[in-house]
């Protein structure tokens, strides 16, 4: 089989899900997420990725294209313990779900960032946010390898079902570490697999763009956190979607004290503002 080209991926992926957009702007169905389209292919169902994962209430807070266009693999607005006035970042912010709901959280003294590299999930999520009535949200178009946000600049960073994706995962967690102020929290739901699947079991599972064959196992992602300066790292396993994968709640704290790590210390950014 002839080897595909990180770009090659990564263009996949964003066509992949500039069709999921589009799809729910023009009113049809989702991307179909658990029959094949998008992260949910293969043996997972609707119960196992989207807007199923969020309780009705949260549902209720949101405008119905937004709910439609959800293609996570969990809730990390719940795992994040938002606090009033914070700074939020969500990597791949799709149809802006969880940026709308963490911008509710942290209130008008707050901010809630969205950072997608796919310009038609980027024009969903900002119909949506203004449908939602919030006006502290911010989305920038960019890649999670490279985050267009100053150093030491976010209180916390989410993500649903985004890391997978990358094709590069050690950048990523290198950039959410830099992008973090010191003490900074990381509340994340990835698809995870057990430790006993090696990678090209992995892409048995499912495909690449549907979020299973690029998963990171547990070890890999303590691993590259720890790696990265995070401490407090927790894994926790909370729905199977495949033999041996699952959806996942990944959670850790930046270090207070980079040096005494042996990490790169960060200067302060020069302004705190963006793009
Ligand atoms: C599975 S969807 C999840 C969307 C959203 N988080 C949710 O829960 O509905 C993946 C999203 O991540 C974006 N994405 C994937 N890889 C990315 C990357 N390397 N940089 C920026 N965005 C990316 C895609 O464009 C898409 O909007």
């Amino acid at each position: 089989m002839m080897a595909v080209s990180a770009d090659d991926l990564r263009e996949a992926v964003r066509r992949r899900y500039a069709e999921a957009a589009l799809a729910v702007s023009e009113g049809g169905a989702d991307c179909g997420c658990g029959s094949g389209a998008c992260c949910g292919e293969g043996e997972a169902d609707s119960t196992s990725f989207g807007e199923a994962l969020y309780e009705a209430e949260q549902r209720g807070e949101l405008p119905e294209a937004a709910t439609l266009a959800s293609l996570g693999c969990g809730n990390p607005t719940a795992v994040a313990e938002l606090g009033e006035g914070e700074t939020v970042l969500d990597l791949g912010s799709g149809g802006g779900i969880d940026v709308i709901l963490s911008a509710k959280r942290v209130g008008s003294t707050g901010v809630a960032y969205g950072l997608d590299m796919t310009d038609e999930m980027l024009a969903l999520a900002r119909r949506n946010a203004a449908e939602a009535g919030v006006v502290n949200t911010h989305f920038l178009k960019g890649v999670i390898e490279e985050i267009p946000l100053p150093a030491d600049s976010i209180d916390v960073v989410i993500s649903n079902c985004v890391i997978n994706l990358s094709v590069d995962k050690p950048a990523v967690l290198t950039e959410i570490a830099r992008v973090l102020k010191p003490g900074g929290r990381l509340g994340v739901s990835d698809i995870v697999a057990e430790d006993r699947l090696l990678a090209d079991q992995r892409a048995e599972r499912g495909s690449y763009v549907g979020c299973l064959a690029g998963a990171l196992s547990r070890g890999e992602y303590v691993a590259g956190l720890e790696a990265a300066g995070f401490e407090n790292v927790s894994v926790e396993f909370t729905h199977e979607v495949a033999d041996g994968m699952h959806g996942a709640i990944v959670k850790a704290v930046k270090t207070l004290e980079p040096e005494r790590k042996g990490l790169p210390v960060v200067q302060p950014a020069a302004h705190a503002g963006c793009c």
